[in-house]
């Protein structure tokens, strides 16, 4: 969506706190012992206690509150049975709707103990939204922001998983436009003031194609090499990015 009003940005910073509260305390909550199921609760009881919904449940009838996708798994995880273990890789993804406006935001947690390789790959997801940031400004290509997030990526010497992109959001979860985390010449269209983002760099330790799982949502790398993701809701405001998912 493009913020037009006082009134949408209001609505979108109490969306955007909302998701960035509950991620925080799922991720201050993941430890190893713990089902995802129970960690999609801690996530969900905090956002039903203050008015929101499950985007993901009311769009598309995910079976969880939010998206726990461990190692391998890519994103789309469902919380359930599956234990969290010592050195894991957590992808916790919150997106939440309040009073007919939608945030989105992702981190990646690290259980003790972490690997050299766990630790590369979070980080790169993190550095990589971070030069994604530098682009995010009115007059600026939409594809200019997957040409930062794939440098970086590459300088990593990881790899983009190139199925998933980062995508409009405001009043659904998924808006025009798509924003790919590649450059893509295809992609066209400029980032204008009051327009909302999700920016999702979602990379691989190596190059892998996506599998689906057998419960029809989960993706994972088919060679089951680790998987990181980080996200946010951005706003172009100002002539700069506003996070509306930071803490
Ligand atoms: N939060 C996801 C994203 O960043 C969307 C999850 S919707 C689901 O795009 F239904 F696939 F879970
Ligand atoms: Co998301
Ligand atoms: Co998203």
């Amino acid at each position: 969506m493009t913020v037009s009003s006082h009134a949408d940005l209001d609505a979108l910073t109490r969306v955007g706190r909302l998701v960035a509260r509950a991620l925080r305390e799922m991720r201050r909550a993941a430890r190893a012992g713990m089902t995802t199921a129970e960690l999609d609760e801690i996530g969900a009881a905090f956002l039903v206690r203050h008015g929101a919904r499950s985007a993901p449940q009311l769009t598309y009838n995910f079976p969880g509150f939010s998206c726990i996708s461990v190692n391998e798994q890519i994103v789309h995880g469902v919380p359930g049975s599956r234990r969290l273990e010592p050195g894991d890789v957590v992808k916790i993804d919150v997106t939440a709707e309040l009073d007919g406006f939608v945030a989105d935001a992702a981190a990646t947690v690290l259980l003790a103990p972490a690997s050299d390789e766990a630790l590369r790959l979070k980080r790169c997801a993190r550095a990589a939204f971070a030069k994604a940031m530098e682009i995010a400004r009115p007059g600026r290509q939409i594809n200019e922001i997957g040409r930062a997030i794939e440098d970086e990526v590459k300088r990593a010497g990881f790899s983009i998983v190139r199925e998933m992109c980062g995508h409009g959001v405001g009043r659904t979860i998924h808006e025009a436009p798509t924003v790919p985390n590649y450059f893509s010449a295809m992609t066209r269209g400029t980032l204008r003031e009051g327009m909302v983002i999700a920016v999702e760099p979602i990379i691989s330790s190596r190059p892998t194609r996506v599998v689906e799982e057998r419960d029809g949502w989960t993706l994972r790398t088919q060679q089951r090499c680790l998987a990181a993701h980080y996200e946010h809701t951005v706003m172009i405001r100002d002539g700069r990015p506003l996070l509306l998912t930071a803490a």
